[in-house]
């Protein structure tokens, strides 16, 4: 994925401003893919050949700094030339040249042709614009432009370590603008990305980067002091340690990949959190579980993360209709195999990032017609809607993601 790219690459940047410029110009480039590489074709006489690959890249960049950064034209057009020849490409130099200053000329009639197209015009795959029409007719517009916008990331403050206004205090004082989220108590908006290692407390856990919509989760699963709790999904543990952050509880964090598991333990040490940690399969407890049941259970499951592809715009190039199938059935096994693990009266909060109905609202009545024992309890939240047995906010709600959140009782007596 992208993140995991730039979080390799960005270091080798030696100056903040270039490691910023960067991070935006593929960000929007992700963003814009579907618009500006659908350009190409009538810029180029003959398509390029695969082993151009990053060339093409190149062009949609050159045109992503003109038509979506605001970058000056010789500026960009220069950029990319050089970065042609640092690339190797010395002989495309011409050819990046000519393909861009083609677009200058022809501008106005090659912007119309795209904006013809419903998937250029939306920059969102057909298969995803056709789920969004059929799933959110009356939100399809609104959840195309929120999936495009580019937002400032939310903090969640550590509210094992201070209170909110405390920290918008340090915020203030650092001269980083920031607001408090309207109704999310531990949410705090930036005016504007920065490095987050420059903000106050970083490095003695005062705060994470976690949007509002998934810091509605801990709230939702409302565990007490001293409740049994498994993370069955765990990483990257940003809703692990909102838990602990919460109240104190014993949380064992349960991860299928040993290398994503290391993010969860370095983001718990720098919260100065703890919790038991566990590579495993969650679909197979017999390989983990000790067999002592959760008050608490949080499946917060792999899915189309369709409700972030504006934190996440690559998702959008990435993500195919094929894989739904497959997504659907993991959703499944997991609630499936975790449903005997939790207790009587038990909660098992359901969380997805996904604003598609069928990894959501059936997925959850499906599951509630299978167990007799489980019952859906209500959510009410100032944004969003009750869909099915869950809440569905949708992308740009309240300047939220686009999350999904089923709260699940097992029942004490059937
Ligand atoms: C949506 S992410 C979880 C995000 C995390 N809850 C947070 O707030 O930071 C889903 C995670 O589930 C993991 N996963 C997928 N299938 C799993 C399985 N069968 N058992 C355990 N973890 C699994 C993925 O590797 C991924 O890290």
């Amino acid at each position: 994925s992208l993140r995991e790219v730039l979080a390799q690459q960005l270091p080798q940047l030696p100056q903040s401003r270039e490691r910023a410029f960067a991070s935006a110009l593929v960000h929007a480039g992700a963003r814009g893919w579907l618009r500006w590489n659908a350009a190409l074709p009538r810029l180029l006489q003959k398509p390029l050949p695969r082993r151009l690959g990053a060339l093409q890249a190149l062009l949609v960049l050159g045109l992503t700094q003109m038509e979506d950064l605001g970058v000056p034209a010789h500026a960009a057009v220069a950029a990319t030339v050089d970065a042609a020849r640092a690339l190797g490409h010395d002989a495309q130099r011409g050819l990046v040249n000519a393909v861009l200053r083609r677009w200058l000329r022809e501008r106005d009639a090659l912007l119309a042709r795209l904006d013809a197209d419903a998937v250029s015009r939306a920059r969102l795959p057909n298969w995803l614009l056709q789920a969004l029409h059929a799933d959110w007719p009356a939100y399809a517009a609104s959840i195309i432009n929120a999936s495009n916008a580019e937002v400032p990331p939310t903090l969640r403050v550590n509210s094992a370590r201070g209170s909110r206004a405390d920290y918008l205090q340090c915020l203030a004082a650092a001269a980083i603008d920031a607001q408090a989220h309207a109704w999310i108590a531990s949410a705090v908006t930036l005016a504007a990305s920065l490095d987050v290692t420059r903000l106050p407390g970083w490095f003695e856990g005062s705060c994470a980067v976690q949007d509002g919509a998934a810091q509605l989760a801990a709230s939702l699963l409302d565990a007490p002091t001293g409740a049994r709790v498994l993370d069955a999904c765990a990483a990257p543990g940003g809703k692990a340690c909102h838990i602990l952050e919460r109240s104190a509880v014993q949380l064992t964090a349960l991860e299928l990949e040993p290398a994503r598991l290391t993010r969860v333990r370095d983001n718990l040490a720098r919260l100065r959190l703890h919790a038991e940690l566990r590579v495993g399969d969650a679909t197979q407890p017999a390989t983990w579980w000790d067999g002592v049941t959760y008050t608490h259970i949080l499946l917060d499951a792999p899915c189309s993360a369709t409700g972030v592809l504006r934190r996440q715009p690559d998702v959008r190039l990435h993500r195919r209709a094929s894989d739904l199938p497959a997504l659907i059935a993991q959703q499944r096994a997991l609630l499936d195999a975790l449903w005997p693990l939790l207790a009587r009266g038990g909660t098992l909060l359901y969380a997805t990032c996904s604003i598609l109905r069928s990894e959501n609202a059936a997925q959850v009545a499906a599951f509630l017609a299978a167990h007799g024992d489980a019952e859906a309890l209500p959510i009410a939240l100032p944004a969003g809607r009750a869909d099915g047995p869950g809440w569905q906010i949708l992308p740009g709600e309240d300047g939220l993601d686009g999350m999904f959140y089923a709260r699940l009782r097992k029942r004490t007596a059937c």
